[in-house]
């Protein structure tokens, strides 16, 4: 006969856990919601070790958001450079700049709003982010959702395909309103420690006894599949005298909008020729595309001037471009001086 859990979910449990176990991750060592916005942008699209890095950079870049407010967004891309979804580090540039207008422009006087509606109101913030910032930050009793609180759920209510409404009412419903930032954080802890995709360790779980799912835990919540496109482009990469490449800078909206790299073509890619000639391939996959880039160098040197790629921010495909081009001068005569 099979037992089944019949328990809630020990609330006690899992906060006594969390306060054991929890990760020393430099940004629960402040209470600077400023620190925390960025921590909890940047978790939403990276892993917490590489999370870990870029934090500290952003940090020590815009220590404050007067800071941000100040510099272009061209410093602020540069400083994201290699954290990928850049079109984040523009919003969170606009952001800054909006907290810091006077309340009678619709700013915020410099400091992060504390409430949920006005946190929502910036830009880049969405339900995710101003419930997080909300509850870690300023102590306000907001539910958070994110992947690793869904997976949670499903297991513990053993539900397949639960709805975003299934999984913030429950998440609403548990919500411990005296420490909501530890509590929201102590579900995600879960989620990325123990309460993993591929191979939960059950054994360690704190809330085990309430668990529907943990017969079959991998079968709760079932794997959605992110479709990949496959694109394939072609670039032929220009240098100058001194050695640095042809590139510009991409337009705002759009892929790698802001930032700078050599043109990626389209369509037929071409032979090799006297003028071009083919130095590999790169390969870079980002969460919905899978690229292939044929990439050429041109034999010339040209007259138009390069730019340093230390001084601009480029996409890791594109460094990866110049990288290989440059990785590989040995074998390709060096560009005829004209
Ligand atoms: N994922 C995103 N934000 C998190 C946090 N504050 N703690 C644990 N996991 C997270």
């Amino acid at each position: 006969m099979s037992v089944v859990a019949l328990t809630r979910l020990s609330q006690r449990n899992l906060l006594d856990w969390y306060d054991e176990h929890k990760r020393d991750l430099p940004w629960r060592s402040t209470n600077d919601p400023w620190a925390i916005l960025l921590s909890e942008i940047l978790l939403q699209q990276t892993q917490v070790s590489r999370g870990i890095i870029y934090w500290r950079r952003m940090i020590e870049t815009f220590p404050t958001i007067q800071s941000m407010a100040d510099s272009t967004v061209d410093t602020v891309l540069k400083a994201w450079e290699g954290a990928g979804y850049y079109s984040r580090a523009r919003r969170l540039h606009a952001l800054s700049q909006t907290v810091m207008l006077p309340s009678a422009d619709g700013g915020f006087d410099g400091s992060l709003p504390s409430s949920y509606p006005a946190l929502l109101s910036l830009p880049g913030i969405g339900p995710y982010t101003a419930a997080a910032v909300a509850s870690i930050a300023f102590g306000q009793p907001f539910a958070c959702v994110d992947g690793n609180i869904k997976r949670v759920m499903a297991r513990q209510e053993e539900m397949v395909d639960p709805s975003a409404r299934e999984v913030q009412v429950w998440a609403d419903e548990y919500l411990i309103q005296r420490r909501p930032g530890d509590w929201n954080q102590a579900l995600m802890e879960l989620g990325a420690t123990v309460c993993t995709p591929q191979k939960p360790r059950c054994h360690r779980c704190p809330v085990q006894s309430s668990c529907k799912g943990k017969n079959t835990p991998t079968a709760y919540p079932k794997a959605t599949k992110t479709k990949v496109k496959e694109v394939t482009l072609w670039t032929c990469v220009e240098f100058d005298r001194l050695g640095n490449p042809i590139i510009s800078q991409r337009p705002q909206d759009g892929l790698f909008g802001g930032l700078w790299g050599p043109q990626l073509n389209e369509g037929q890619v071409p032979n090799p020729s006297e003028e071009q000639r083919f130095v590999g391939i790169v390969e870079h996959k980002l969460s919905h595309r899978s690229m292939t880039v044929h990439v050429f160098t041109s034999t010339r040197a040209s007259s138009q001037r390069g730019h340093n790629p230390l001084d601009v921010a480029m996409s890791v495909l594109d460094q990866k471009v110049i990288n290989l081009i440059r990785a590989n001068e040995h074998v390709i005569p060096p560009h005829e001086k004209k």
